[in-house]
């Protein structure tokens, strides 16, 4: 019996022992991960850098996955993948959610849920200089490059022209830049972007025949505490003009 009471109090005093050294330690308190799955090939959203906001990535988006993981006190991790990948990875559970400047679509909303939009843009179309594309129409005889999977590849290929799809923004750039291509067709801000760092390219906008797409972060099917924390805070980030502020903050680096 003695010898019972001697081993618990010592399992006691090493108990309180630990409770105290990790107190004083400054390792934080494990906490809960929140992995949002992007493709990091699309400026202001999302890019990778030396530096990031979370690791290597930054962007508009990667701001927005900090601060939906750091109210729910949790620790954001970004998976970067290619852009076709990220529904699926959603419903197998490899990620908890979808950022990546995503645009809202009837055909996405069959297999994932959409939190609020907190973004609104417009596809455009990259051009040359001294193109003689103003209009959608335009692009009828010429050559036309798109990104594989994204919006612009839908309404180009709804429009009925022929088109060549490449896996990067900057490789169908590229394409444009050496004039194996006459047009690109891109969302808004990021095109801006392209213009910027490429010398001798327009954008040419034709809000008839591109209608605007809303961006939201996706999660699987009917995960609804999910979309009700992150809706909670892109509420916050939307009224105090927090996106405003990475709209801009965003747009003008690089
Ligand atoms: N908004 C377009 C779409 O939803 C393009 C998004 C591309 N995003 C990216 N992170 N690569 O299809």
């Amino acid at each position: 019996m003695k010898k019972l009471v001697k081993v618990l109090s010592l399992a006691m005093s090493l108990l309180l022992l630990g409770c105290v050294l990790s107190a004083c330690s400054s390792a934080p308190a494990a906490t809960a991960t929140l992995t949002f799955g992007t493709n990091a090939e699309f400026p202001p959203f999302e890019f990778v850098t030396a530096n990031g906001t979370i690791g290597e990535f930054d962007g508009i988006d990667i701001a927005i996955a900090k601060q939906v993981a750091e109210d729910n006190n949790m620790t954001p991790v970004i998976e970067n993948m290619e852009f076709d990948s990220l529904l699926v990875a959603l419903q197998n559970g490899q990620i908890d959610a979808a950022i990546a400047g995503m645009t809202i679509t009837d055909e996405r909303l069959e297999s994932v849920d959409f939190s609020n939009p907190y973004y609104t843009a417009t596809q455009v179309m990259i051009v040359k200089d001294d193109s003689d594309i103003t209009c959608a129409a335009d692009m009828a005889d010429k050559k036309i490059c798109v990104i594989q999977g994204y919006t612009g590849e839908i309404c180009v290929n709804d429009m009925g022209y022929p088109y060549e799809s490449f896996k990067k923004g900057t490789e169908a750039v590229m394409e444009l830049v050496n004039g194996k291509c006459d047009v690109v067709v891109l969302d808004s801000a990021t095109a801006i972007k392209y213009v910027n760092d490429n010398e001798g390219l327009k954008i040419v906008e034709d809000p008839s025949a591109f209608e605007s797409e809303e961006y939201a972060i996706a999660v699987a099917k009917g995960n609804t505490e999910l979309l009700n924390k992150i809706n909670t805070v892109l509420e916050k980030m939307i009224n105090d003009g927090t996106i405003s502020e990475l709209g801009a903050k965003y747009s003008e680096m690089g």
